[in-house]
């Protein structure tokens, strides 16, 4: 794992970008990004914004979205992702979850068949402060596909700052498995601030453990971390 410890997140961003950039130049067809949400990759969305960096011919992936959200709520991933970059930069097209299909064999088996046929060039990571990737809490099979999760008292503590109260935080949400993350060929995983910190101790230094999900990043073989000073605190 190559880690990069930086001062900001602008320059965490800035990195993520410059990495973005080569896989589009080492990609002469077309391009799948697998692509989160949260706080974390905000500034990456706006720098991507602003760039002058072309996406017609790319595809993008998204980790996750709450069940029982609507791509018109303001706190589903889809509106986020519209929000923060494909309204600015199209894309060829772009995937995630629908939260309104309530039946989760038939959106499941769905998300997983466009992962099939799109293998993921660059997968982009935030990191849960349980340590978990996409909506993989703690206690997932590392060798989970797309799954339907109830979502855990912490998780929902973490995400209530997006809504108007925690009661609004829906209980389940559907993600990508652990597999399926791991089949991309290339990750980058961002963490900024102090209470991240324990979990990035979790996946660089920890045992590799179902209890930390993103610790099975150890294992694969082009994972780039980028950490601030405070998120970097324990390692
Ligand atoms: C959410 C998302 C994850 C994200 C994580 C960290 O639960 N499902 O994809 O990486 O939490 O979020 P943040 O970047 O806001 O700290």
């Amino acid at each position: 794992m190559k880690i990069w410890i930086v001062k900001t997140p602008v320059e965490g961003a800035n990195k993520g970008v410059a990495m973005i950039q080569q896989t589009l130049k080492d990609c002469h067809e077309q391009v799948v990004f697998g692509l989160a949400t949260g706080g974390t990759p905000q500034t990456l969305y706006r720098l991507l914004s602003a760039s002058q960096l072309d996406f017609s011919r790319c595809i993008a992936i998204n980790l996750d979205e709450y069940v029982g959200l609507d791509q018109e709520n303001p706190q589903s991933y889809a509106y986020y992702m519209n929000r923060h970059l494909f309204s600015k930069k199209p894309f060829q097209q772009t995937f995630i979850p629908n939260g309104m299909n309530r039946n989760a064999t038939v959106e499941t088996q769905r998300y997983d068949q466009i992962l099939d046929r799109y293998p993921i060039d660059l997968q982009i990571l935030g990191l849960g402060q349980n340590g978990h990737i996409g909506f993989n809490e703690p206690g997932t099979p590392f060798e989970s596909t797309t799954h339907e999760v109830q979502l855990t008292e912490s998780t929902i503590a973490a995400n209530a700052r997006f809504f108007a109260q925690s009661t609004d935080v829906p209980r389940s949400a559907y993600s990508m498995g652990i597999k399926s993350i791991m089949a991309a060929k290339q990750i980058i995983i961002m963490a900024y601030g102090k209470a991240k910190a324990a979990a990035v101790k979790k996946l660089v230094l920890g045992p590799v453990t179902t209890a930390v999900p993103a610790s099975i990043l150890q294992q694969h073989p082009n994972v780039t971390l980028i950490v601030d000073e405070a998120a970097a605190d324990q390692i």
